[in-house]
């Protein structure tokens, strides 16, 4: 059975306990539910890969309750400092060098050389993190390839029983993973776009290398293994930009809604990309339901423009539309 945890002071102190014993718990972040486990635990952090049906290939975020603890693990660079300054606490993670006394197990970084740290903005995630003492890997809280979640209601359709607990904290204002930017190398490279703009860390960094050409997205998997083409795979399959849907379509709405959908979800009536992506996983999921109980085909997607949040709408969108 997984235990239900309230977020008041006893929850939070039971979920550190369980963290701190092994064991593995669900907790809200403002981007997605993370599905936490302490990180210098090696059988902790190998229960994670089999909770989620995980490729071992695929490395964990590390979570830290403060930019010093962060760094007390992994070797900042320049770019790394003004980033933390700006966006942290945020949903941004930085890809860096692992010091040579990191303590976070080798398997959370799947054997690579560097670790993929964040410190999340959520005061309940803070407050979790302070309590464990420990870094905290957590990657999102869904069982591998499939949506994530933004709920407790969420986390526990995909890993009941599964897991230890999870602690609710209500929706992820969010929404949408934070982004992941690796600075191991010269130039800043934009392995997934996420919940910072791609614009706003441009501002604070100069340019990126970014996966976006092809050639590049290839590049991208190879150097962050667990960026394979399809993820965040609902049931039905989805069709991009549309711009008509069928009786037996359900519509992913983006403004203004195509006539004649057999069902329906508004990411955002008004054409707000922050609106849109803090519902984009709940709606895939609500049209998934839909689909199955109406003998639906497949979600026709309408087209979101690609500047600032709607980048990493459209990632998410075209893996969610990837064959697998
Ligand atoms: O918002 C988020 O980032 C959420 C919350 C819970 O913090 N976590 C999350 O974790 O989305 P996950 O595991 O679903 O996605 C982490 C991504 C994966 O694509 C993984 O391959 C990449 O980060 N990653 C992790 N460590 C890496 C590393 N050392 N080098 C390159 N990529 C890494
Ligand atoms: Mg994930």
């Amino acid at each position: 059975m997984t235990e239900r945890l309230a977020t008041d002071p006893a929850g939070i102190a039971r979920a550190a306990d369980l963290l701190r014993v092994g064991a593995l718990v669900a907790f809200g972040t403002e981007t997605v539910y993370g599905l936490g486990a302490d990180a210098t635990d090696a059988r902790a952090v190998a229960a994670v890969f089999a909770a989620k049906g995980r490729p071992h290939f695929n490395p964990l975020i590390c979570h830290y309750p403060e930019v010093d603890a962060a760094f007390a693990h992994v070797e900042p660079n320049p770019a790394a400092l003004r980033l933390a300054a700006a966006f942290w606490p945020g949903p941004l993670t930085l890809v860096l060098p692992r010091r040579k006394q990191c303590p976070v197990a080798l398997l959370a970084s799947a054997g690579l050389d560097t670790l993929a740290v964040r410190v999340p903005a959520h005061p309940v995630a803070q407050a979790l993190l302070r309590a464990v003492g420990r870094p905290v890997a957590a990657p999102s809280a869904n069982p591998s390839g499939r949506i994530s979640p933004t709920t407790a209601a969420h986390v526990l359709a995909g890993l009941d029983g599964r897991i230890a607990a999870v602690l609710d904290s209500g929706p992820c204002a969010v929404g949408i993973e934070s982004t992941v930017l690796d600075l191991s190398r010269p130039v800043p490279f934009l392995l997934r776009p996420g919940g910072v703009t791609r614009e706003a860390i441009m501002q604070v960094v100069g340019p990126l290398h970014s996966g976006i050409t092809q050639e590049q997205s290839a590049a991208r998997t190879l150097r962050s293994p667990g960026l394979l083409i399809s993820h965040y795979a609902p049931a039905l399959p989805v069709r991009l930009a549309a711009t008509s849907v069928a009786s037996d379509e359900a519509l992913l709405a983006f403004g203004p809604p195509l006539p004649g959908a057999g069902a329906e979800y508004q990411l955002s009536v008004g054409e707000d990309l922050a609106e849109a992506a803090a519902r984009l996983f709940d709606g895939l999921r609500a049209l998934d339901a839909a689909g199955a109980r109406l003998g639906l085909a497949g979600i026709a997607a309408m087209p979101v423009p690609s500047a600032g949040l709607g980048l990493a709408i459209n990632d998410r969108l075209s893996r969610a539309a990837a064959p697998r």
